[in-house]
C-alpha cells in the first residue's frame, strides 16, 4: 500500500479511503484535485469579510448591480478560454499571435482566411455547447433584481450567446465583443438602411462565400465581432450603456475575466471611483483579482461552483 503524502492540502479532507490511490492512480489524484477545489470554494464564500457581505447584499436588494463576464464564465461549458496557463487555450494552439490576424486589414486583405479561422477555431468551439450553474445564476440575478427598487446590467465579452440562452434578457445584457451573428464588411447600412446596423445570423454549417456575401450589396459579410484594432460604439456593441450603468454601479461582479483586454477593469475602475464592493470569481490571478482585494473579496474558484453560491447567498 503507497503511504506517500499527496500534498499539504489534501491532507485533512480528502478521506483516507482514497489518500492511498491519489498517489498511484490519475483518477484518484483528480478526484483529490476536485476535492481540494471544492473545499477551496466553499472556504472562499465562508470568508468574505461581513462589511463586503453588508454592502454587497444591500446593493442586490436596494442598488445597482453590474455583472462583467469573460471567457471564464463559460470554460465548464466546454468552450475554452482565449488564454490559458496549459496551453489549451483557443489562442494558444497556434504558432503565430492571433491579434496580429484579428484585424481590420485582415477583413479588407484576407477575408476568407477571416472567415475560415471564425468557423473552425471560433464556431467549431462553440457549437452544440449549454449554459453552465453560472450562466443559470447570473440570469437569476436579473430576475431577482426586476423586483427590487435597484437596477441590473450584464456585460460580456463573450460572443457564444450562453448568457441569452440561460435566460439573460437582451435588454440587460450587453455584448460588448459582439456575437453569433454577421454584418456587411462594406457597411452597406450606412447607405441603404437609414444608417441603423444591419446584423444578421450566420446560417447554420455556413461555408464561405456562398453563405456570407451581403444580399444587399453583394459585399462579403464579416463576423460581428469587435477586431483588436477597432473602437467600440454604442451602435454596434452598446458600448456607451455599458460605460454608463457602470459610473452608477454599487457591486461589480466579475467572473471568469483575465483583463489582458482592459475593459473590464477599465468598467470595474469606474464603479470603484464611485466606491463600489468588487467581487471577483476566477480561478485565477489577475488585476482584477488584485482590485477585488482592495474593493470587496476575491472568490479563487471555478464560476459554475461559485456562483449559484453567490446569488443564492446575496439574494436571500
Ligand atoms: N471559472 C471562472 N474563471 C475561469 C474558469 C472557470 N471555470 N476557467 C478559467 N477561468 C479564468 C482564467 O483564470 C482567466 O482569468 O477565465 C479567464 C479567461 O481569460 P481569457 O481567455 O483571457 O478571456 P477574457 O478575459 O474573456 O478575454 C477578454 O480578449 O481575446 C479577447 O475578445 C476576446 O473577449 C475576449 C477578451
Amino acid at each position: 500500500m503507497c503511504r506517500r503524502p499527496v500534498c499539504e492540502g489534501h491532507s485533512d479532507h480528502v478521506d483516507a479511503r482514497h489518500w492511498n490511490c491519489t498517489v498511484c492512480t490519475e483518477d484518484g489524484r483528480e478526484m483529490a484535485e476536485e476535492a481540494h477545489l471544492e473545499w477551496t470554494e466553499k472556504q472562499a464564500l465562508e470568508k468574505i469579510p461581513d462589511l463586503v457581505w453588508a454592502r454587497a447584499h444591500k446593493a442586490v436588494h436596494l442598488g445597482n448591480v453590474l455583472v462583467i463576464t469573460g471567457a471564464g464564465v463559460s470554460a465548464e461549458s466546454g468552450i475554452p478560454t482565449f488564454r490559458s496557463v496549459d496551453g489549451t487555450g483557443l489562442y494558444d494552439a497556434d504558432d503565430w499571435n492571433p491579434v496580429e490576424f484579428l484585424r481590420s486589414s485582415t477583413v479588407e486583405h484576407q477575408i476568407d482566411k477571416l472567415w475560415e479561422y471564425y468557423l473552425d477555431r471560433f464556431a467549431g468551439a462553440m457549437d452544440g455547447k449549454e449554459p453552465n450553474p453560472a450562466h443559470l445564476a447570473i440570469a437569476y440575478l436579473e430576475a431577482f433584481m426586476n423586483k427590487t427598487p435597484g437596477r441590473f446590467l450584464l456585460v460580456t465579452q463573450n460572443i457564444d450567446g450562453l448568457h441569452i440562452e440561460a435566460g439573460s434578457t437582451p435588454e440587460k445584457c450587453v455584448e460588448l465583443h459582439g456575437d453569433r451573428r454577421m454584418r456587411c464588411s462594406d457597411e452597406c447600412w450606412l447607405r441603404n438602411n437609414d444608417g441603423v446596423p444591419k446584423i444578421v445570423p450566420i446560417p447554420e454549417g455556413a461555408t464561405f462565400p456562398e453563405d456570407v456575401t451581403c444580399p444587399d450589396c453583394g459585399y462579403m459579410m464579416r463576423p460581428h465581432v469587435l477586431l483588436f484594432d477597432e473602437a467600440y460604439s454604442q451602435e454596434l456593441y452598446r458600448s456607451e450603456e455599458a460605460h454608463d450603468f457602470a459610473q452608477e454601479a454599487d457591486l461589480v461582479i466579475t467572473v471568469g475575466c483575465s483583463a489582458v483586454v482592459p475593459v473590464a477593469q477599465i468598467l470595474a475602475n469606474y464603479a470603484v471611483m464611485r466606491d463600489a464592493v468588487v467581487i471577483d470569481v476566477n480561478p485565477g490571478d489577475g488585476p482584477l483579482a488584485t482590485l477585488a482585494d482592495q474593493q470587496g473579496v476575491r472568490l479563487q474558484g471555478r464560476a459554475g461552483a461559485v456562483m449559484p453560491k453567490l446569488v443564492d447567498y446575496l439574494t436571500r
